[in-house]
C-alpha cells in the first residue's frame, strides 16, 4: 500500500544552522526557509537524488514540534512521510486494522498542498507516520 518514501522530516532548533550542515558539511542542495505558520513551523527543503528531507523549525507559540524539540535538546527525526495512491483508501483500511489515525481522522492540505494524514507513532514503530496523497 504504501510507496515512495517522500520525506524525512527533522526537527531542529536553529534552522540556520542545521542548513548550513546540510549545506556545507554534507554538501546537499537545500532550499530558501519556507514559513508555514498554518503548521506552526519554517521548513528548509534538503533535495536528494532519492527523496527530501525537510528541517523544521519552529514557528509561533504553538508550534506543533515544540514540545517534541524540549524533549529532544538536540533535535531529531520528527516523523517520516509515505506516498499513498489513495488517501481515504489507505486510511479506512488501516483503521480497519486497528491504527491509530491522529486528529479528526480527515485527511488535511499538508506542506505540500496534499492531503495528508497522521498515524499515531505507538501504532507504527514508534515512529509518527505521514501519509501524502502523491
Ligand atoms: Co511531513
Amino acid at each position: 500500500m504504501i510507496g515512495r518514501l517522500n520525506h524525512v522530516a527533522i526537527a531542529v532548533k536553529d534552522l540556520a544552522a542545521s542548513t548550513a550542515l546540510y549545506r556545507d558539511t554534507l554538501g546537499a542542495r537545500v532550499s530558501q526557509p519556507l514559513p508555514q505558520p498554518e503548521h506552526g513551523v519554517t521548513v528548509v527543503f534538503v533535495e536528494l537524488p532519492n527523496t527530501k528531507v525537510e528541517l523544521l523549525e519552529p514557528l509561533g507559540a504553538d508550534s506543533p514540534i515544540g514540545k517534541f524539540l524540549e524533549r529532544n535538546a538536540d533535535g531529531g527525526i520528527h516523523h517520516i512521510c509515505y506516498e499513498v495512491d489513495d488517501i481515504l483508501a489507505a486510511r479506512d483500511r488501516l483503521k480497519a486494522q486497528g491504527a491509530r489515525v491522529l486528529g479528526s481522522g480527515e485527511p488535511r492540505i499538508g506542506a505540500h498542498g496534499k492531503p495528508v494524514l497522521f498515524l499515531h507513532p505507538k501504532d507504527f514503530c514508534g515512529t509518527l507516520v505521514e501519509l501524502e496523497q502523491a
